[in-house]
């Protein structure tokens, strides 16, 4: 098995510039324990990684943009839909460090939902970090019109770098083996024994990175994700492809099939369900959460089901992983 200071060695050859406020605090949640009734139950704040309002995807952009940097970029372009967190907190990072930010802000995927959601939550933070947004409709050829995007920009001589949808390339997993065994170090210092980890999935590079992470360092923990796209399969069967590269690319052995949960998502992305603002309530209430309706609400949703359905024993400590989401909250308000 691969030490994780074998593993950290591996990552440690990969550029990577800091981003988000790390490690991310694990806390034990105890009211939502009491209230369940079932195994105790922990959650890793990734929420609180700091940058433009947090969330999973900073940890993949400290290898993406420092990837960006190393190709001496100057523009960064990515798409994603209008409350998408993954281009709010590319916007947020390309800020930071001080690159122009191009988004293609996909339209029409989510049917209208609530009278704010084309102006508050994501997108209006997108704006904020002076990102230029290009509206493009979800169902026309999103790839064409990055790639005019991209050429465009060549011509006036700027030098772009593409960030994958979700930050979920191999390279962006790679912020999730690094969070896998951020984890690890977290419950040695702790003297806690992890035994499931739960997490909304959807582009794959989250769950791809935490099953490279933990194959290497901590295999008796089960990793559960839960389908946020009504697409379990597809999901599934990114999140296997990525790992395989992303192990591929660390030199580490490919993790074992992975579990993607179906049964959390309602009838699609982004449309709400009634698990899922039960879950936002509950975990505001008992534990002063902030969840989002788009993935972690549903992520969590999956995680109380599965605790009333006995899925876990009662001596189990199941950890949810909180991936944040937190303004998109706004662009759902009706809805609470
Ligand atoms: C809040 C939140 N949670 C979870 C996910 C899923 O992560 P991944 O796309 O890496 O599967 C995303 C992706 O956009 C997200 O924004």
């Amino acid at each position: 098995m691969t030490t994780i200071e074998q593993l950290a060695a591996r990552l440690g050859r990969l550029p990577r510039v800091p981003l988000a406020h790390l490690p991310t605090p694990v806390e034990k949640m105890e009211r939502l324990t009491a209230h369940l009734g079932g195994p105790t139950l922990w959650i890793k704040r990734d929420d609180c990684t700091g940058l433009g309002l947090g969330g999973n995807k900073v940890r993949k952009l400290e290898f993406l943009l420092a990837d960006a940097l190393m190709q001496r970029a100057d523009t960064v372009v990515t798409g994603g839909v209008v409350q998408s967190n993954h281009i709010r907190q590319t916007a947020a990072a390309a800020a930071k460090l001080g690159l122009e930010c191009h988004l293609a802000v996909m339209t029409g995927r989510v049917p209208d939902i609530d009278p704010d959601y084309g102006e508050t939550g994501n997108i209006l933070l997108d704006r904020l970090f002076g990102a230029h947004c290009v509206f493009v409709d979800w169902k026309s050829n999103r790839n064409a019109v990055i790639a005019a995007l991209i050429e465009g920009l060549k011509s006036r001589g700027k030098r772009p770098y593409m960030v994958a949808y979700g930050g979920s390339s191999a390279l962006g997993a790679c912020g999730f083996v690094a969070a896998a065994m951020e984890l690890v170090q977290q419950l040695d210092d702790g003297d806690l024994r992890i035994t499931h980890i739960v997490h909304a999935s959807g582009s794959a590079g989250t769950q791809a990175g935490l099953a490279v992470g933990l194959a290497a360092t901590a295999p008796e923990i089960e990793l559960i994700g839960i389908d946020v796209d009504a697409e379990p399969e597809r999901v599934r069967a990114d999140v296997e492809r990525l790992a395989r590269q992303t192990a591929d690319m660390l030199g580490v052995a490919a993790p074992a099939p992975v579990t993607v949960l179906p049964g959390y998502a309602g009838s699609g992305y982004g449309v709400p369900t009634e698990a899922m603002v039960d879950a936002v309530r509950l975990g505001a209430r008992l534990e002063g959460l902030v969840l989002d309706p788009v993935y972690s609400g549903k992520g969590f949703a999956g995680l109380i089901d599965l605790v009333r359905r006995d899925r876990f024993k009662p001596e189990d400590n199941v950890l949810f992983w909180h991936t944040g989401g937190a303004p998109g909250l706004f662009a759902y308000r009706s809805f609470f």
